[in-house]
Order: C-alpha cells, then sequence, then structure tokens
C-alpha cells in the first residue's frame, strides 16, 4: 500500500511517500521543514506556527514528490495519513485542509492519525534509508512505551493481538504539568540557549559529565536537584518543580555575580545536573512499569528520545531487568510525516480508512 503522510501538528511541515505491507516498509520520501522563526522566543507561538505551515507545506510536497520521483500532479498513492491530534489546532487544520484537497484531486480517502501513536510505533523501523526494502520490526504482544516528546510524558502500555494485526493502548502513567522536553526548553532558555533546548542541554550536559563537572552534588553526596514524584505510587510525571528548582538556582548564583553563569564549567554543571534528575524520574518509573506489567520491551519515541544519556541509562537497565528496547532511528525521533504514514497504515488494517470532516468540524476540537 502507498502511502503520502501529512505531519503539521507543532512547527514541523513533514510530508512522507512509502510503500508499506504488514511486514515490510520502502521510504520513497521523507522531507521536514522546520521552522526556525521560533528559536528566539523560547517556545512555539501556534498562529506563527500556522502561517510558516501554509507556506512551506506546498514546498515540502514538491520536494517529496522529487525525492520519490513521481509527478506531483499525479502521485501514485492508495490513501493520505494526517495527524488530526494532539498538537496546535491553528497548525494541525493546515495538515488536514492539504490532505482534504489532495484527497478529493486524487480521489484516495484519508486515514487520521493521532500524533502521539505515530511516536509509539516510530520505533518499529530499524533502519532509515531512502529507497531500499527495510524489514519492519515486529509489535511486541506485550510492551511499554516511553513517549517522551516537547509536548508530552506518557507510559503507555500495549497489547497486540497478532490475529488482528491490532493493539489496545492504555495510558499508565503521563505528566501532571510540563512535558520533559518542555523542561529542557525552559532550563535552555533560562541559560540564554535557542528554542528548541533539548539538543544544547544534553551537550552542555554529557560535556559536563565527562568533565566530571557535578561537583556540588558530589561534594555534599546529595543532588542538588529533585526527583519530582519518584516515590509516587502511580505512573504520573511532574517537571515544573524540577524547573523551579533550576530557576532558583540559577538565581541564587546570579547574586554571586551577574555574569557567574558564563563561568567556566557552570552551565555544563547545572545541565548534568538538570538531565541527571528528569532522566532518573523517567527511567525508575519505566522500569517499574516494566516489571508491574511483565513486558518483555520497551518501545521508545518522541523528540526527547534523541537523548543519548536516556539511550544509555536504558541500555544498562534493560540489561539488569532483561527487556529489549526499540529504539526509533534518528531521522525520525522529533516531528515527521513518516510516522505518520506508518500508523495510517496500521490503523487501516482493520478500520475503514474514513474521515468525517463535518463531525470534526462540529466538534471544534482535535484532540483525539
Ligand atoms: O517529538 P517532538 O519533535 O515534538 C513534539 O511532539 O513535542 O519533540 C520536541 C522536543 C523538544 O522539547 C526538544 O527540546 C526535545 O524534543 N529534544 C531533546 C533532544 N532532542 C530534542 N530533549 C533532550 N535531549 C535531546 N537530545
Ligand atoms: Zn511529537
Amino acid at each position: 500500500m502507498k502511502i503520502l503522510g501529512i505531519e503539521t501538528s507543532c512547527d514541523d511541515t513533514g510530508i512522507s511517500i512509502i510503500d508499506i505491507n504488514s511486514t515490510s516498509i520502502t521510504i520513497l520520501a521523507n522531507k521536514v521543514n522546520t521552522q526556525t522563526i521560533h528559536a528566539g522566543y523560547g517556545g512555539v507561538f501556534p498562529k506563527m506556527a500556522k502561517i510558516e505551515h501554509i507556506k512551506n507545506i506546498e514546498g515540502v510536497y514538491e520536494d517529496a514528490c522529487v525525492e520519490a520521483e513521481y509527478d506531483k500532479e499525479k502521485p501514485d498513492i492508495d490513501a493520505i495519513a494526517v495527524t488530526v491530534g494532539p498538537g496546535l489546532e491553528p497548525s494541525l487544520w493546515v495538515g488536514i485542509t492539504f490532505a482534504i484537497e489532495l484527497s478529493k484531486k486524487l480521489n484516495v480517502p484519508i486515514l487520521p492519525v493521532n500524533h502521539m501513536e505515530g511516536h509509539l510505533l516510530s520505533p518499529l523501523l530499524p533502519e532509515y534509508e531512502i529507497g531500499k526494502e527495510i524489514e519492519l520490526r515486529k509489535m511486541p504482544e506485550n510492551a511499554i512505551s516511553l513517549l517522551v516528546s516537547g509536548g508530552h510524558t506518557q507510559i503507555v502500555s500495549s497489547k497486540y493481538k497478532v490475529e488482528s494485526s491490532k493493539a489496545e493502548y492504555k495510558i499508565l502513567g503521563t505528566t501532571v504539568d510540563d512535558a520533559v522536553g518542555e523542561a529542557f526548553d525552559k532550563v535552555a532558555r533560562m541559560m540564554d540557549l535557542p528554542y528548541p533546548g533539548g539538543p544544547a542541554i544534553s551537550k552542555l550536559a554529557e560535556a559536563g559529565r565527562a568533565d566530571g563537572n557535578t561537583a556540588p552534588s558530589e561534594a555534599s553526596q546529595k543532588p542538588i536537584f529533585p526527583r519530582p514524584m519518584l516515590h509516587s505510587k502511580d505512573f504520573n510525571f511532574s517537571f515544573s518543580g524540577l524547573k523551579t528548582a533550576v530557576l532558583y538556582y540559577i538565581q541564587d548564583l546570579q547574586k554571586k555575580g551577574p555574569d557567574i553563569l558564563n563561568k567556566d564549567g557552570i552551565k555544563e554543571m547545572i545541565a548534568c545536573e538538570f538531565e541527571n534528575a528528569a532522566i532518573e524520574v523517567i527511567i525508575k518509573k519505566t522500569v517499574r512499569a516494566i516489571n508491574e506489567t511483565g513486558s518483555t520491551h520497551l518501545l521508545l519515541g518522541g523528540g526527547v528520545a534523541a537523548n543519548k544519556y536516556l539511550q544509555s541509562e536504558l541500555e544498562k537497565v534493560s540489561q539488569e531487568n532483561g527487556f529489549e528496547v526499540y529504539y526509533p532511528v534518528k531521522q525520525i525521533t522529533g516531528d515527521n510525516a513518516l510516522m505518520i504514514a506508518i500508523a495510517g497504515y496500521f490503523n487501516s488494517l482493520d478500520k475503514k480508512p474514513t474521515f468525517d470532516y463535518d463531525s470534526l468540524k462540529a466538534t471544534g476540537s482535535l484532540k483525539l
């Protein structure tokens, strides 16, 4: 089945074209345009994001058609998969409107996709190469997914039935305030780093760790930042208190001298201590979810999945606890239309591809 995927839920305009069946996939095209306009603002402005999507989507579509060697007027596709939520509503409508117009023009059905299911299924792709037939990983029968992005931090259990090719998901835990990626972004902003701050923080943290630059906690044998909800019985997270603790720590430091943040090693140390705190909570809760549900596999997805420290800590605990981790390839940790096309395909297996545009409009909500 040939599927064109569309993703516009936040600040990435993505178009992909895949040829997929239940065991393998050929990526014919995968294009994404990440909006840079938000870099100086510390976050994404929905109205600005919408305008950028409108400006970019046609060009991204044309680039994808060129990559797939398709005629943009008559691409050879069987269905269009499009993100319908969760996300920024003005942004989502750009992709949905584009999908509706294209579906009418080509007379192909639309497969509405939940963005988080896209992240959840992204680790089924074991490698990334345009034009090559790649064998997909099989969905494990009993798995835990850890979805870590700028909008979500979720632990989801999935029970997959081979006979029906269908997974039943249950959200075991979620954040009660900020998402983990959002906390990375806000801490980055406190240290004058551009948006999105996750990659910059993790790079500083890596340097700090390599230099043994975690002096305050080592000296007192006590971490300087809290591990919120580490011992709560549920699988929920909270990152707002951690973010505020970092803010107060920086404000205290600045009393000693306004330029202290730029002194040698200070930013590295703060980034490292913050990352240690955030990742420790995520890892411990995830391992508990795996052990309590008797899951054999962990599926990792979302922008923060690119974090190297998270990956190396997961590697350690997976060996200690005897479960296997499916990591997403780097090209599809952040938002992209490839994961949306993959999710659209798996959804279409037992559902009739439909798209009830009128009822979607009537409810006024895109949240799934
Ligand atoms: O999945 P994604 O692209 O968009 C959402 O659906 O939110 O995730 C974006 C988030 C941003 O908060 C970004 O700072 C974070 O992922 N991120 C990282 C890293 N790379 C991206 N966070 C920590 N470490 C990274 N290496
Ligand atoms: Zn996302």
